[in-house]
């Protein structure tokens, strides 16, 4: 199914790029480019990863394909509607694995802010202390960004949909999510994997110097090293691509953004510190997940922290001021 369903996607990428290669634009970037990007589930040669590191030499407009996505009518080459069962919604775990039970989301004891002042009040802040997050704060956050509300199936029992806290183009939930666990009461220093449908976390691994690791993958960015946890949460192309076909890259970044702002939120209603992060080495901090890089790659990561005054840092630093506009 999914060898069939790539070679749809190959085909439709070359009829979308095609009218950029007769302007005289190499195509070859651009197929490479996509079929890397979209092309979560079937095998890749190394041919194409050499080619994507040739991105910068890209035309913009040539990349400018990923976020206008397609304007024929793909939609009769998706896997959904040639009635091909959809992947599953969470990759699979060693059965027998000892999972973490994870407390009731709800009980996190500072949940008290209303979610106005949550939204008027949330920025991204860097200034960690030394001070650990509880088991049922991270409870909260991770259901704030990918807890499930609700299941659906179908007549055979399947799972058809799930809905969450965040949206999703078409309910495909397309991530994974990560945790690099740096100072969790009552979990050990290491890497974790959520399992969203137990509301369980899954030990991966026991490493009391991720911090450093994850640092140092993100280009030494402090508030890493000093985060109690990160979230990184890795795509997983084919879930989205069984519905979407040659936009489901689209789709998927766009999805990214709503779990992290979810993250926002839901931790600064526990005055809890966040900070958003695209400045990573993606084969770096794919390799620390151990992901292929193909089927599954991280998207985006997350800091998070307690901080001292609750205050925001400057992204900057230095010597400028600020101006509070408020209605
Ligand atoms: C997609 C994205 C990527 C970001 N990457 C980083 C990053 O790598 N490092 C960092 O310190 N901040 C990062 N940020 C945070 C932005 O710098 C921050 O949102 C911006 O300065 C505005 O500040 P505010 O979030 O407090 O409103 C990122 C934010 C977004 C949305």
């Amino acid at each position: 199914m999914i060898q069939a369903s790539h070679r749809h996607i190959f085909r439709i990428a070359c009829a979308a790029l095609g009218p950029i290669a007769r302007s005289g634009l190499s195509i070859s970037l651009g197929i490479a480019a996509l079929a890397v990007f979209t092309g979560g589930c079937g095998a890749r040669t190394g041919r194409e990863t050499r080619e994507i590191l040739s991105l910068k030499e890209m035309s913009r407009e040539q990349r400018m394909v990923f976020l206008k996505g397609y304007r024929g009518d793909w939609r009769d080459s998706v896997d959904k509607n040639r009635g091909i069962p959809p992947p599953p919604i969470e990759k699979p775990w060693p059965a027998g694995a000892e999972l973490v039970s994870l407390p009731d989301p709800f009980e996190a004891p500072a949940a008290d802010v209303a979610l106005v002042e949550a939204v008027r009040n949330r920025r991204s802040r860097r200034a960690y202390t030394a001070e650990g997050l509880t088991l049922a704060e991270l409870s909260w956050l991770l259901w704030c960004t990918q807890g499930i509300e609700k299941i659906e199936r179908n007549d055979d029992g399947n799972v058809v949909a799930t809905y969450r806290p965040v949206p999703s183009g078409g309910a495909r939930h397309p991530f994974e999510t990560y945790l690099s666990v740096h100072r969790v009461e009552g979990l050990k220093a290491g890497i974790y994997r959520y399992l969203p449908v137990e509301h369980k976390l899954l030990p991966l691994r026991y490493d009391a110097n991720m911090a450093s690791d994850f640092k140092s993958a993100c280009y030494n960015q402090e508030h890493v090293g000093r985060a109690a946890v990160l979230f990184i949460w890795a795509a997983v192309p084919c879930r989205t691509e069984w519905a979407y076909g040659i936009i489901a890259a689209k789709l998927i970044a766009v999805d990214a953004g709503h779990v992290c702002q979810n993250l926002y939120l839901g931790a600064e209603a526990i005055r809890v510190g966040v900070c958003g992060i695209l400045g990573y080495d993606q084969q770096r901090l794919d390799s620390l997940l151990c992901l292929d890089g193909r089927n599954e790659f991280v998207i985006y990561l997350a800091s998070v922290g307690r901080t001292s005054t609750g205050g925001p840092d400057s992204q900057a630093g230095g010597a400028l001021t600020h101006e509070t506009v408020r209605p």
